[in-house]
């Protein structure tokens, strides 16, 4: 199998759990669960009660972008890695009906869990696509706004995920995702551990490498605003279970480990 292969498995896996005991349940730390540090208390109760409690309980993401990302009334958003579709459904209320919310997913268990929840939703201005990140199945210039929540880290490519996200946005487009990402170096067993803690399979990027890759890729403006920093105790069972001392680690990970808002823009001509 490989990392996409593994990935899929992981995340069907997930959507599979969805309604049943072990709901959401997806990574090594279990996350999805009220008291998950990563995925837990991301949005605000008013916003999640008007969207069905499948979509709620399959949140899978680390942050909230839809809130952070200025959604304007019209605008077409596409969402990188959409699960069970609850950035898409939050993104179509906010660009409301003369706009549109497009989740594009890898994974068919996801994806029929997302078209489910748009069902029971009621809403006509959204799209689930299926496809990969580094392969997205839109035109040039046809998008808005890019939001992303915890899947960038999930690609073993990101430098493509990138210049796809440039390509399919208009000129002036905004790319507003959260994801997880390092701040500093940690050695690199450890920072393995904790990035298989956190459920990035295939690596968290340092901050300043997602700022030069972003750039590189086109994108102007770019910022990275941490907004949840891991402790090493919301780690510690894990890392105790993969058999590292964790008092004598705990101060190689101190303030490095993040869930982030990360904001870019393509350049109005190009
Ligand atoms: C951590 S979950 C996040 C789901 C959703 N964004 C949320 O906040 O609940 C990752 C999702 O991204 C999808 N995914 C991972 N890698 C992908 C890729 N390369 N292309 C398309 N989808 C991908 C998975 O199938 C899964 O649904």
């Amino acid at each position: 199998m490989d990392l996409k292969d593994v990935v899929r498995e992981k995340y069907a896996d997930a959507a599979r759990r969805v309604g049943t005991d072990g709901a959401g349940c997806c990574s090594s730390a279990c996350c999805g669960s009220a008291s998950d540090p990563i995925t837990s208390n991301l949005y605000d109760r008013v916003e999640t009660a008007r969207l069905p409690a499948e979509a709620v309980q399959a949140s899978l993401g680390c942050g909230n972008p839809t809130a952070l990302a200025q959604l304007a009334a019209g605008e077409i958003v596409l969402d990188l890695g959409s699960g069970g579709g609850i950035d898409v459904l939050l993104s179509a209320a906010r660009v409301g009906p003369t706009g549109k919310a497009y989740g594009l997913d890898m994974t068919d268990e996801m994806l029929a869990l997302a078209r489910e929840n748009q069902r029971k939703a009621r809403v006509e201005n959204v799209e689930f696509l299926k496809g990969e990140i580094e392969h997205i199945p839109l035109p040039d210039h046809s998008v808005d706004v890019i939001i992303s929540n915890c899947v960038i880290n999930l690609s073993a490519e990101k430098e493509r995920v990138f210049a796809e996200a440039f390509r399919v946005l208009k000129p002036g487009g905004r790319l507003a995702v959260s994801d997880v990402v390092v701040r500093g170096p940690v050695p690199v067993e450890i920072r393995r551990s904790m990035e298989l803690w956190v459920g990035c399979v295939a690596g968290a990027l340092d901050e300043t490498d997602y700022v030069a890759k972003l750039t590189q890729a086109g994108f102007e403006a770019v910022s990275v605003e941490p907004t949840r920093i891991y402790t090493i105790d919301d780690a510690r069972a894990f890392l105790v279970g993969h058999g590292l001392d964790v008092d004598t680690i705990a101060p190689l990970v101190r303030e490095k480990f993040m869930s982030a808002f990360v904001r870019a823009r393509k350049p109005a001509a190009v």
